[in-house]
């Protein structure tokens, strides 16, 4: 992979390093680094690893100037159009699209483990009420190596790849079961005759009192917002997944660690907070004032749903979800002033200079929570729909991860503290 050749001199020493160039599939270009604290006595400093590649993968590649993201090859629009959540979960773990039976047996693997172990219903019933269901599912996931303690080898590539499958069929019956703990209904448990969209909205939203359809509409939103969350390739939970991973941590361990990443307001947590703050503008007339917060360094606040990381262009999920909502909305008869708040505010910074300047663009998070709403989802729940998807890319990275020679995850830092000093008795303190 390295053709390319970079040097690095120290003047002070006289020292010339070659730093090879490794190139990803894409032709990226990327300086291999590992000589540099023996040739040269140099760490790196990179905080936020904003240009630092901690791993090589095969899973997704984003091209963050052209708007690019594709699973495994195929691009997000393709898969968005004639793909479902099950088959990318499929492509995402095993790297090739299945073939039918292949796919057949895959969904039943997965319905075969819908269930969760029925003191794990206890466990949730400790909760507040109004625990924030975030919270809840970074305890439930976390302790769920408690109920497999026995298929917990992580040598074993069969108890790796059953802890995968178990995670990804079990998320939507944990979160079910953590939404319905907190309106007080009791547990719903999964019916296997539903496919994975039905299923996760059955048991979200049915009651014992009545019988409830699940609407097809309503199954197919989710099912392509489940595909679009599904991996990014190193963000925050993910990187946090793969550290944990390195240390030799059960993959439940490892999720539940992703879900603690993914609930900030900066990650995952801002489809939340992007209602919130669509909530607190109101009107279309606040929209200038709260994009003038936006650009104030002295104030805090940030447009959420707006900016990324890799993305310096539109996220190309951004663009289906955005199409999405006009569907969801018509086909579903509803209609949310939101969206057009939603709209409002994007025209309005997509002109302001200062976020043309950054590259600010409406990201994944900007319109999800619209459709979220439509289908009865409540804001409380939106990082936990998220979770959800996400797990298949964290399952699917930890197994990559497993799968490679691994080195566990340890950053240097630039030491900026004291220089050595002598311990004082504490009489001699002032
Ligand atoms: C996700 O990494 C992934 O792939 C994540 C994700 C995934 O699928 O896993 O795509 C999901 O997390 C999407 C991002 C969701 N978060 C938000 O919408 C929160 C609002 N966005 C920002 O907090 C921010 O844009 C980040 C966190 C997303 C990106 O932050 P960076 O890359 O560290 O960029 P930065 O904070 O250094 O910002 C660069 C400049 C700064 O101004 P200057 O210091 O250069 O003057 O842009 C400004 C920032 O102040 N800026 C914003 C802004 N985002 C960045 N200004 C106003 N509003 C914003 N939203």
């Amino acid at each position: 992979m390295a053709d390319k050749k970079v040097y690095v001199t120290d003047e002070s020493s006289g020292t010339q390093l070659n730093l090879p160039v490794i190139l990803g599939t894409e032709g990226e270009p990327t300086l291999d680094i590992k000589a540099l604290p023996s040739t040269l006595g140099y760490f790196t400093y990179d905080p936020g690893f904003a240009a630092t590649a901690a791993c090589t993968s095969k899973i997704t590649f984003i091209d963050g100037g052209k708007g690019i993201l594709r699973y495994r090859g195929y691009p997000i629009e393709q898969l968005a159009e004639r793909s479902t959540f099950v088959e990318v979960s499929y492509l995402l773990l095993y790297g090739e699209l299945p073939t039918e039976t292949q796919l057949n047996h895959f969904r039943d693997e997965l319905t075969y483990h819908t269930m969760v172990n029925e003191q794990l219903n206890h466990f949730i019933s400790g909760f507040h009420y109004d625990a924030h269901p975030m919270a809840m599912m970074a305890g439930v996931v976390g302790s769920l190596a408690a109920f497999y303690h026995n298929r917990l080898d992580m040598e074993n590539p069969e108890h790796r790849i059953l802890s995968a499958k178990r995670m990804i069929a079990k998320m939507p019956t944990i979160a079910a079961a953590c939404y319905r703990h907190h309106m007080g209904w009791p547990v719903g448990y999964p019916q296997n005759s539903l496919r994975f969209c039905e299923r996760f909205l059955h048991m979200m939203f049915s009651v014992p009192a009545e019988t409830y359809e699940v609407s097809e509409v309503a199954a197919k939103a989710l099912d392509l917002l489940f595909i679009l969350h599904a991996d990014h390739e190193q963000n925050a939970s993910t990187s946090t997944v793969r550290l944990v991973g390195s240390t030799g941590a059960n993959p439940y361990a490892c999720v539940a660690a992703g879900i603690s990443a993914l609930w900030g307001p900066a990650h995952g947590g801002a489809n939340e907070a992007v209602l919130e703050m669509l909530d607190e503008i109101g009107d279309i007339s606040n929209v200038p004032k709260y994009v003038k917060r936006a650009k104030d360094k002295s104030d805090p606040f940030r447009l959420m749903g707006f900016g990324h990381r890799v993305y310096k262009n539109y996220d190309p999920r951004a663009t289906i979800i955005r199409a999405a909502c006009y569907e969801v909305l018509d086909e579903l008869g509803k209609d949310d002033p939101m969206m057009d708040l939603a709209m409002e505010l994007e025209r309005i910074a997509l002109e302001d200079d200062y976020f043309v300047e950054k590259k600010l663009y409406p990201n994944v998070d900007f319109y999800s929570g619209i459709i979220y709403k439509a289908l009865g989802i409540p804001v409380s729940m939106f990082t936990v729909m998220f979770a959800i998807a996400r797990t298949v890319g964290w399952v699917s990275q930890w197994l990559e991860q497993c799968e490679t020679p691994t080195k566990i995850g340890r950053p240097r830092q630039v030491y900026a503290g004291p220089v050595e000093r002598r311990y004082r008795a504490l009489h001699r303190r002032s």
